[in-house]
């Protein structure tokens, strides 16, 4: 039979910072389904990389007195580090400098624009704000400044190519609507199509080679670089091959996991380029909330970051993909501190699962001497996952589950009853045995999420013996 195949990829992240909580979390996310899919048959190809070709790294980097590459160098290792540390598993890290790998699919596109009859040479007096890579308007400001980073944008007067984004804002509107661009969850839908509504204002492809140091040239007009997002959009087609051989763009068209930040790029800019190339358009854009803490953005001024790395110290890597999978709400804006998720470590997963694991294989392997009929994943069980992407809702159902088996061993005591009277035995053995087999249900339902736990679960209900201390108490 022919695979599916499932194609998952990440926003690149400016390799301008140490990997922020927040992109774990998109990371992450694209992980769980990567293995979700794979479960479910599918030939998954799961992308993830760095949007490089940015003044925010050559800043950091001069900060830092060091060379831009060799600086992204660095930070691009922390990235991966991470990702190995959270047992993440993509199929590629595209970096965008790459000249081999991105650059000539970057170069490709812009033909196909030009050849199109969508860029043309214009003038841009106007504001630009380098935290966002963005062009912005007055009415984008609160108190003149760029309301996501609180600096004032730069003014700019500048030739540059524009790109006929205007064009295409009914046919992006219709789509959307239709549902053949499939926007996650529905209020997002509704956002971006207002926004269409309101129209789409042709936008800057390019920026003089002389005001940014770092970018793709443009083809045939060396004065002119690449607009960091053009370049940086491409990178979903690029990292398969469009303009060097496109060996694997049979995994294209693609779902795009992005935070609510950078919606539009993805829901306007992305398909209108599409659309002018003449390529099919993405499959859906799934988008998630911001993860804040103690009501506030994380800043290392406020003393409220959250590292992930920190995270993976105090919880295990087990515990930190369960904490954000299902304490961030996957379409929510989310407020995540170190006191919650100590609370919720020692509640969920010590006094939860580890606890049940526990109670529930010391009696097996005490009072059971024979094998626990086989219990498969069920059939289909990842298929609305699939669809509906509520990780978080998920997870609340298995803990759910967790919660009612620990009830009723809290209740019938079978270990107590089968000491009293020995006539219960036999239903003492029926409930260890239905207890054994929701909690191996249980750990088939963990797989895509806890990876390593589910197996020791499973490991050790074929071997009817108790593991060892899945999660430790925290020694404050
Ligand atoms: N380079 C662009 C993306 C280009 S994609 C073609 C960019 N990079 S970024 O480093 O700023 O990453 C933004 C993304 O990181 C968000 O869309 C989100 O996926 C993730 N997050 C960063 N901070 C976040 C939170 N505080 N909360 C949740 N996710 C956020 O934009």
């Amino acid at each position: 039979m022919k695979k599916n195949t499932f194609y998952i990829t990440t926003p690149i992240y400016y390799p301008n910072a140490q990997p922020h909580v927040g992109q774990a979390y998109t990371t992450l996310l694209c992980d769980v389904m990567t293995r979700c899919h794979r479960l479910m048959g599918d030939e998954v190809y799961f992308l993830t990389g760095t949007d490089e070709n940015t003044e925010k790294v050559v800043r950091a980097a001069e900060k830092e007195g060091k060379e831009p590459s060799e600086y992204m160098q660095g930070i691009v290792e922390t990235f991966k580090d991470l990702y190995k540390n959270l047992g993440i598993e993509y199929s590629q890290f595209i970096r965008t400098s790459d000249e081999i790998i991105h650059w000539p699919g970057a170069i490709e596109m812009w033909k196909r624009l030009q050849e199109r009859g969508d860029i043309y040479k214009g003038e841009y007096h106007g504001l630009y704000c380098v935290g966002c890579e963005e062009f912005k308007t007055e009415k984008d400001l609160i108190d003149g400044k760029c309301p996501i980073h609180g600096t004032e944008p730069e003014r700019l007067s500048e030739e540059n190519y524009f790109f006929r984004l205007s064009s295409y804002t009914p046919r992006i509107k219709e789509i959307i609507e239709d549902g053949s661009l499939l926007i996650l969850p529905s209020f997002r839908k509704q956002e971006i199509l207002s926004l269409l509504e309101r129209g789409l204002e042709d936008i800057s492809f390019s920026r003089p080679a002389g005001n940014v140091m770092w970018g793709i040239p443009v083809p045939g007009d060396p004065t002119q670089k690449m607009y960091v997002w053009m370049d940086a959009l491409t990178n979903y087609i690029t990292a398969l091959g469009f303009g060097r051989g496109e060996e694997d763009m049979r995994f294209w068209p693609g779902t795009h996991v992005v935070g609510k930040d950078i919606l539009r790029f993805h829901a306007a800019i992305w398909p209108a380029m599409l659309l002018s190339a003449g390529l099919p358009l993405p499959q859906a854009i799934v988008v998630h909330g911001m993860i804040i803490s103690d009501g506030k953005k994380m800043s290392k001024s406020l003393g409220n970051v959250i590292d992930p790395n920190e995270m993976i110290s105090r919880y295990g890597v087990e515990a930190t993909r369960y904490l954000l999978l299902r304490h961030v709400n996957t379409f929510e804006d989310s407020d995540i501190t170190w006191e919650r998720l100590d609370e919720w470590y020692e509640a969920d997963l010590v006094n939860g699962l580890g606890n049940l694991v526990a109670r529930i294989l010391t009696l097996s392997e005490k009072y059971l001497n024979r094998n626990i009929e086989k219990i498969e994943p069920s059939e289909g069980m990842w298929d609305e996952l699939g669809k509906t992407y509520r990780i978080d809702r998920f997870l609340e159902y298995t803990w759910s589950l967790i919660q009612g088996l620990d009830r009723s061993i809290t209740k019938d005591e079978p270990f107590k009853v089968a000491k009293k009277d020995p006539e219960n035995g036999a239903k003492m053995i029926a409930e260890l045995i239905e207890g054994v087999g929701g909690l191996r249900s249980i750990a088939f339902a963990l797989q895509p999420f806890m990876p390593d736990t589910s197996e020791k679960i499973l490991k050790a209900i074929k071997e009817n013996k108790k593991p060892d201390n899945l999660f430790p108490r925290l020694d404050v």
